[in-house]
């Protein structure tokens, strides 16, 4: 059977990353961009992370050119004729997204798998557009697309049954973890890693610690890879508090997912992080690194408290049918790289011991975002575990 032709729109970020993906598992791609300045820096920065890896003897200067020729640089979405599925990565934003979507469908054959890699809108919304909304699924892939292993696949309300397992069976043939989510706001990592920041911003607008201690408490105590602070300005605070604050908008306003004033100062301040040279950190090259403050007592409670709230996110999840246990698990450990799964965490842990932690908190501060996971109380009563 002859690979299919992939269609990648859009040549950013996260397009161009796909892109290469596809081409690397020899399929051929047409990678359209509407604007030529786009394609031009997309294919520029696919031809640096080729550069990269031929350097680095991951491939062959021969597969190098290889995967280069089987890509199409194209403006009109026209030349996508042929394609048997369609990845989709442009602007965020719901009514363009949807118009495109209606024009793909006048283009493509009634058997082309419409994928959309949306980080915060429904796939539904986007599917509910199409004659054929049954073909329409979510892809999302994490950034670096070409580097990170994990792929969300998110069937629609609307989505066939088939189509979630052709996509999965070509997803898992480029060499990607696969994990299926339902659409809800987040998928998985996106819901699920929320309390990494927003509890340690928490924690510094109490005047608990500052930035430079809780990123070497959940570094030290954790053995996370990055501290809160430090992945907030690495991602960049205009893409988190975005994130978060569509969330937010999304669970209509649950107050667990509330943005914080620290995060949207920093936003206005436009102190995006390493990009911008300043975020919660200072990266000017004469700027003076901040020391934590390296005490065992406090270091562990700001781990404790932020590590009972990433459970209790990732055991709603579980509750809420989002996604299974090994899913939850795979997803957080391979899309944001944490040391462990936070279900096989909380075993560890000790069920009890993250409910004490987070029912204190909840009588102490009388807050909704502190509210215990129903799924925990229960596994606790029953004294039960998650493996
Ligand atoms: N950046 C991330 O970390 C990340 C991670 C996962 C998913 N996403 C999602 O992927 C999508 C793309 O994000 P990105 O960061 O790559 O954005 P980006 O701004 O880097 O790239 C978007 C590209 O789309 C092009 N474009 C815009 N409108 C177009 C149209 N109508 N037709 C064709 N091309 C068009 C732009 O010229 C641009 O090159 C978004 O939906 C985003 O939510 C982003």
């Amino acid at each position: 059977m002859s690979l299919l032709k992939v269609g990648v729109i859009g040549a950013g970020t996260m397009g161009s990353g796909i892109a290469q993906v596809a081409a690397t598992a020899e399929h051929f791609v047409v990678l359209v961009d509407a604007f030529p300045d786009a394609l031009n820096k997309g294919k520029d920065s696919i031809l640096k992370s080729l550069k990269k890896q031929v350097e680095k003897a991951v491939i062959t200067q021969e597969t190098s050119d290889a995967i280069l020729n089987r890509i199409e640089f194209a403006e009109d979405v026209n030349s996508l004729f042929g394609c048997g599925l369609i990845i989709e990565a442009i602007i965020e934003n719901i009514g363009v997204k949807q118009t495109l979507f209606a024009q793909l469908e006048s283009i493509v054959a009634d058997d082309c798998i419409l994928a959309t890699n949306t980080s915060s809108l429904s796939v539904v919304s986007i599917a509910s557009i199409c004659k054929k909304p049954e073909r329409v699924i979510g892809i999302h892939f994490f950034n670096p697309a070409q580097v990170m292993p994990l792929v969300e696949l998110i069937p629609a309300l609307t989505t066939d049954e088939s189509m979630l397992h052709q996509t999965k069976s070509i997803i898992d043939s480029w060499g990607k973890k696969t994990v299926i989510a339902k659409d809800t706001p987040g998928f998985i990592v996106n819901r699920i890693a929320r309390p990494f920041y927003g509890e340690a911003i928490r924690l510094y607008e109490e005047g608990a610690a500052d930035f430079a201690t809780i990123d070497w408490a959940m570094k030290e105590f954790g053995k996370f890879r990055m501290g809160p602070f430090e992945l907030m300005d690495f991602i960049g605070n205009d893409i988190n508090f975005k994130v978060t604050e569509t969330i937010f908008e999304q669970f209509f306003y649950d107050p667990r997912y509330k943005p914080s004033f620290t995060q949207k100062r920093l936003y206005e301040a436009k102190r995006f992080g390493r990009k911008t040279g300043r975020g919660y950190y200072d990266y000017s090259p004469n700027a003076i690194v901040p020391q934590p403050v390296m005490d065992k007592e406090l270091g562990e409670g700001i781990f404790q408290r932020i590590i009972a709230m990433l459970i209790n996110e990732a055991i709603d999840a579980l509750f809420l049918n989002i996604a299974t246990r090994d899913d939850i698990d795979l997803a957080m450990t391979k899309g944001v790289n944490y040391p462990k799964g936070l279900l096989r965490w909380a075993d560890e842990m000790g069920l009890q011991n993250v409910l004490n932690t987070l029912e204190n908190l909840q009588s102490e501060y009388g807050e909704d975002r502190y509210r215990p996971s129903a799924l925990l109380k229960r596994m606790v009563r029953e004294g039960k575990t998650f493996y």
